[in-house]
């Protein structure tokens, strides 16, 4: 087979930790060709997809595209879709997602998996603020009127978001993880990097089998107490747990989010929803994502992979 005859599968937002992981996973199966989308084609992450195979397309995830999303997904056989971390009062994630799938489609794309969320807004009756999820399910309800074959993944919390965005402090000689969940209270954990891709790749694979299905990815489901027992016990550190999930314990440690009251408001509402209904609806088997790649990292694992001390990381952004 040529390497032309290859599924092509475009990725929007490929540079992302989603993103990267599809990219990988799909261009190291040597079954599929990659069509990755990004802002800056000379950036380090979308130089080093090049140099994996893909061929790098330069078109930004904004309102208004479609002509160029569309141009950008011509001749695709599959899309994975993605939107962007975007902070309230911005509000823009839902059409934005809208217009990728319309693209998608006018394009003649064969198959798009979305990397949705559930509909917080929904299940709590209103009472919880967590738009990030919610527009996310609004994407997935207006793709399921599609005239399009898809699927969806649903990622649990990301293991990374310790390293990225609730980065743990030196006090005398522990560190302090403070973590935005309550000490006991077991929640879905994943690494993006290394579990989105074999999953989506499994997806592409049998497009027919997942034709309308919402799938979990899952590495670990642990509790903050498990995951800082762990963290000392893989590192050597002596570690605390500190409380980061009501607004004072956020704002202690995170003084910085305060300049946006609506930012607060959506993760102690994501918290609040995660905490009193479950992070993922029950009728989902959290389980699957670990079937199709049994070796998906928990967090001793990530820990021991990645050889994570509690510094501060970023992701090329
Ligand atoms: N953190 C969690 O626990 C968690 C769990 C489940 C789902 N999620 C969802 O996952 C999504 C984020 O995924 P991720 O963490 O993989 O993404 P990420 O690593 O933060 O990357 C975001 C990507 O979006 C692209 N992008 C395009 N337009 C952008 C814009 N206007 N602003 C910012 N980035 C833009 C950037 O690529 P270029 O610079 O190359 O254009 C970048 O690669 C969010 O929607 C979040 O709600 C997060």
């Amino acid at each position: 087979m040529s390497a032309h005859e290859k599924p092509l599968i475009a990725i929007a937002g490929a540079t992302s930790k989603q993103g990267r992981s599809v990219a990988a996973a799909l261009l190291q199966s040597q079954r599929f060709r990659v069509r990755a989308f990004t802002r800056k084609k000379d950036s380090p992450e979308a130089l080093r997809l090049e140099k994996l195979g893909a061929e790098i397309v330069t078109v930004p995830l904004e309102l208004g595209l479609r002509k160029d999303l569309v141009a950008a997904f011509k001749g695709a056989d599959g899309a994975f879709l993605m939107t962007p971390p975007i902070a309230p009062p911005e509000t823009i994630e839902a059409p934005l997602g809208q217009q990728l799938a319309d693209a998608a489609v006018e394009a003649g794309v064969g198959h798009i998996v979305f990397s949705t969320l559930e509909n917080v807004d929904k299940i709590t009756g209103g009472t919880k603020y967590a738009p990030h999820f919610t527009d996310k399910a609004r994407v997935a309800g207006h793709i399921r009127g599609l005239p399009i074959s898809h699927s969806f993944v649903m990622l649990a919390f990301f293991y990374t978001n310790l390293l990225e965005y609730y980065v743990p402090r030196m006090e005398g000689d522990t560190l302090l993880l403070p973590i935005y969940l309550p000490e006991d209270f077991r929640a879905p954990f994943v690494d993006p990097l290394t579990a989105t891709g074999p999953v989506v790749l499994e997806i592409f694979s049998n497009p027919e089998r997942y034709n309308g299905k919402t799938l979990p990815i899952v590495g670990d489901i642990i509790s903050p107490r498990e995951m800082v027992e762990t963290f000392q016990r893989a590192t050597g550190l002596k570690a605390e747990y500190r409380n980061a999930f009501t607004r004072d314990g956020l704002l202690r440690y995170f003084p910085e989010f305060a300049a946006n009251e609506l930012l607060v408001r959506e993760i102690l509402g994501m918290v609040e929803y995660a905490v009193e209904y479950g992070y993922f609806g029950k009728e989902h088997d959290l389980e699957w994502s670990r079937g199709v790649k049994p070796d998906t990292l928990n967090w001793e694992q990530y820990l021991r992979k990645t050889g994570w001390r509690g510094d501060k990381q970023s992701f090329g952004f």
